[in-house]
């Protein structure tokens, strides 16, 4: 990967109730790459994308995007200049089918986004279910792709996934790399993914960090990050 970093973050400090979450906290990612992030249970992933998507404020550090400090910028903003961010849990609208999703999707970010759009972007996220199911009937690897297809549809150049394989079985996951890698290698998205199946990371990953209780401890490529011993040791005993 040549390209130089899109996104990323600096020396962020995290606390939430009293208790320091994150603590200087860098790291970043170019357009067409795949930053894996990894760490036991507990470890800060999900406050990172929390800060990384402008939900959280961090008490300090900086967050970059296309050259331009954002770190004071909101989330709805962020996610208009480029940004999308999945969810642990695929939580879709509960009274909505797909098609209403999709239109609300539409409406919610580029209200002249057409139905075209929609289809597209079901397609690179390989939804072929009835778009007159209401989007709770649907599950998890479906309700995952609505979500995904609602978010590729704003065309992102950044998107941050935290765990998107969580609940699915082993030829989902299958699927669920080839729709990611394409992703990254088409349309150039630069990819924030979290998960913990390092065998998966080592398949897809370019680059990987590993953050245990808040700091990061190794980064590099997933072979030799999975050979650190202090990622061993932290990984292993946190997760087993
Ligand atoms: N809103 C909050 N208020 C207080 N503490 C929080 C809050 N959100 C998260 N934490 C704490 O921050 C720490 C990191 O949590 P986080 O959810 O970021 O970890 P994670 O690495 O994503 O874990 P997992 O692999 O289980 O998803 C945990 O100790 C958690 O209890
Ligand atoms: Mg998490």
């Amino acid at each position: 990967m040549t390209t130089s970093p899109i996104f990323g973050c600096e020396g962020i400090c995290l606390s939430l109730g009293g208790r320091q979450i994150l603590d200087s906290v860098s790291l970043s990612v170019s357009p067409g790459e795949i930053l894996g992030l990894v760490g036991p249970n507990g470890a800060g992933k999900t406050s990172l994308f929390e800060v990384l998507s402008g939900r959280y404020e961090a008490q300090s550090g900086s967050v970059r995007f296309r050259d331009r400090d954002i770190t004071r910028i909101r989330f709805p903003e962020r996610a208009r200049m480029g940004m999308a961010r999945t969810f642990q849990s695929p939580v879709v609208p509960g009274s909505l089918t797909v098609g209403e999703t999709f239109r609300a999707a539409r409406k919610a970010y580029r209200p002249y986004l057409s139905a075209h759009d929609a289809e597209w972007a079901a397609r690179l996220a390989h939804l072929t279910v009835s778009w007159d199911r209401p989007a709770a009937s649907l599950d998890t690897f479906d309700r995952r792709k609505l979500l995904l297809a609602c978010l590729i549809l704003r065309r992102p150049a950044v998107m941050l996934m935290d765990e998107p394989a969580s609940g699915l079985i082993n030829t989902e996951i299958d699927e669920l790399d080839l729709i990611i890698r394409r992703l990254v290698d088409e349309y150039e998205i630069a990819m924030i993914l979290i998960e913990h199946r390092l065998e998966l990371l080592s398949a897809i990953a370019d680059r990987v960090v590993v953050l245990d209780l808040g700091e990061v401890i190794a980064r590099g490529a997933p072979e030799e990050v999975f050979q650190d011993p202090r990622v061993h040791a932290a990984y292993f005993e946190g997760v087993a």
